[in-house]
This record gives structure tokens, sequence and C-alpha cells, in this order.
């Protein structure tokens, strides 16, 4: 390796040696409710905490005709302005979705040309507008095609720049499961992270993390995803996968502090077989209280958005999502859910830490 070299620019394999000699931990591509101000807002609190995301994934851009024009890149990744990192430097891979292997290896190009650090492509979307486009989830039923994509792509990116898939264990079922596996083997993808689900089984618990080891025979590394919503639920997955690699889905939304935590206690766990003496309980202090949280709600009410309205309605969505965490979003809901005003929202918020 040349020693001078940007690492940016590093050969793929030694770049990916790197991102994972440790067990990273991912913030998911959720469309609608990981978008750019909520990435900003978890990320953020991620770093606060002391164990900042490794990187988050984009929601999907869908490919379906042509190139697209750089504001579109611009819309769904507006990281890409800032090297393609949120404000504290969490870096924003790029998700595509879309089933024209060529197309997709263009627009790839194009957004590796705008700044993106990395490509996903989506097999896991379960939208019925998309699967009848013949995308996302439903190309698991084609491996020839997942193949096809990905190797596309791979080969239209630039050798240093990671190209990864997000699949779901089947369509229907779990039976093509060796197929996809063949295939992505085959793909040159540099990583595979998998929502331990099929299609059919939607977002239902619980999640299938066990069945994720038949991935690990990959040459490649494998994140787990799908269920986890606690730091008990964490380490089963990452025992039952046999990786211990996370992406945080909803769980990471109604508890932002879980990617914390989720390492605490694996610090924790080693300290203690390392010298009994250490309390495990003792590690709260990547903890976030409902206190510490409210600033985060008001910075993600004061974000931008394209109204008010729209902006009140996604602050909704997510303070129901913060009710599974935070026994006092629940008071606050109850006394919110009509109010439309921003300003007294953010007045409600404040009264809620006392
Ligand atoms: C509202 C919503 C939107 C999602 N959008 C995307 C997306 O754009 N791209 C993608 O790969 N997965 C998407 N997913 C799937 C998540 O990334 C993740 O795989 C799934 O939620 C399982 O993880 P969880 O159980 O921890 O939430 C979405 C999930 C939800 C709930």
């Amino acid at each position: 390796m040349n020693n001078t070299q940007h690492p940016d620019l590093l050969p793929v394999q030694y770049k990916i040696q790197q991102l994972f000699s440790q067990p990273v931990r991912l913030l998911a591509p959720m469309e609608g409710l990981s978008d750019p101000l909520m990435r900003q807002i978890l990320t953020q609190i991620a770093y606060d905490l002391g164990r900042p995301y490794d990187w988050s994934v984009s929601e999907f851009i869908r490919v379906t005709q042509h190139v697209l024009p750089a504001h579109v890149f611009y819309k769904y990744v507006p990281e890409l302005h800032n090297d393609a990192k949120t404000a504290i430097g969490t870096p924003i891979h790029v998700q595509l979705l879309g089933s024209e292997a060529q197309l997709m290896a263009e627009n790839a190009a194009y957004a590796c040309e705008l700044g993106a650090p990395a490509i996903d492509i989506n097999f896991g979307c379960p939208a019925k507008t998309v699967n009848s486009h013949r995308g996302g989830s439903v190309l698991l039923d084609e491996p020839a095609v997942l193949y096809e994509i990905i190797s596309a792509v791979r080969q239209a990116v630039p050798a240093h720049i990671p190209v990864s898939a997000k699949i779901r264990l089947g369509y229907t079922d779990t039976s093509r499961m060796d197929d996809i596996r063949s295939a992505i083997a085959d793909s040159g993808a540099d990583w595979l992270t998998i929502h331990a689900r099929t299609k059919t089984q939607g977002y239902k618990p619980p999640a299938y993390w066990e069945k994720i080891q038949t991935f690990n025979s990959l040459k490649i590394p494998v994140i787990a995803n799908g269920e986890i919503w606690t730091t008990e639920q964490a380490h089963a997955c990452m025992q039952q996968s046999g990786t211990a690699h996370l992406m945080l889905g909803r769980g990471a939304i109604t508890r932002p502090d879980l990617v914390a935590r989720v390492d605490n206690l694996m610090d924790n766990l080693i300290n203690s077989s390392a010298d009994n003496s250490v309390n495990t309980t003792a590690g709260n202090a990547r903890e976030l209280s409902w206190q510490a949280l409210i600033p985060h709600q008001i910075k993600f009410l004061e974000g931008q958005a394209k109204s008010e309205v729209i902006l009140v309605g996604r602050y909704k969505q997510w303070l129901g999502m913060l009710t599974k965490g935070y026994s006092e979003a629940q008071t606050l809901w109850d006394d919110i859910k009509r109010e439309k005003n921003k300003t007294a929202i953010i007045t409600a918020l404040k009264m809620s830490a006392q």
C-alpha cells in the first residue's frame, strides 16, 4: 500500500478490512423515517454518547428510466454537499433501487461522481408499487438478476468505492436462500446486509436471526438487521446470526441511545470477565434520559422541511415511536396529539422536562 494515498482512495479490499476491523454499528435506511434531518439528529446523539455510527445508508433512490439528475441525488442525500457526511462526520452511503442492471450501473457511477462514498443496492423493499416494477425484494426470486445488477454496478463504480447489497431472507419464503447466496458470492459485492425476514413476513416480529448464518460462508462481511429494540436483542442477534456487525432500524428511532448502549454492555462484559471487580450494571453513561433528548427533539422541530405541517407530522411520527422507549413521551403525546403549531409543541416539550 502507498502510505501517502488519501484514505478515500485506498484499494477497496484494504478499505473493507479497515471498516470491519471492529464490529460495525449502522443506522438503517428507512424511507420517510431516517431522512436527512433524522440522520443529523441520530448521528449527533450517537457521537455525543461516545459511540458514533460507523455509517448510515440513504433512503432508497429509485432508478427507472434514465440517469437521474444531480438534484435528485442531492435531495435524498444532501450530505453529498458535505463530503457525504452528516454534521458530526458520519458517512452516508447512497442506496439505489431498480431492476435494469445497466441503468443501475450508470446511476451508481454518477452518484460516485457526486461524491457517494459507497453504493448500496436495495433488494429488500416490500412496497407493492416497487415490486410490481420488478424492484426491491421481488428480485430475491430472480437471483440471476440480482447477480447482474450487483456485478454491473461493481464494474461501473470506481475500484476504490465499495458496493454492497441489502436483502431479506427471500420473497415469499426462504427456499431460494442458497441461490441468493451464490449470486451474491459471484457478484463482487463488498458486503451484505440481511434483514432477517422474508418480504411476506413484512416488519412483524420475530426476525429469524439464525437464518443469517447461512450467509456467513461468504467471503465478505455480513451485517445482521431486524427486530433489534434492546441491548439484549442486539446480543441475541449477534449470537444467533454469528456476525458481530449490526444495522439498527426502528429501535434506533425509539431509543436513540441504543447504538451506544449495545457497545457499553459489550465493554462491560469484556471488562467484567477480565476483572471480576467491575460492576457490569454501573455503565449507564451512554444512556440518554428524556431530559437530555429534549434539545434534540427541539432541533428536529427547528429543522428544514417543505412546510410546518409536514415537519409537525414528522415529529409526531417520531414522538409516537418514542412512546415505546420513554414513558414521558406518552404524556407529551397525550398533550400535543391535536396540536398543529410548532411553537406550542416546543413549549410543551420543554414543560415535559419538569
Ligand atoms: C418506514 C420504513 C422505511 C424503510 N425504508 C427502507 C429503505 O429505503 N431502504 C432499505 O433498504 N430498507 C428500508 N427499510 C427497512 C429497514 O432498513 C430495516 O431493514 C427494517 O426496518 C428492519 O429493521 P428493524 O426491525 O430494526 O426496523 C425501511 C423500514 C421502515 C420501517
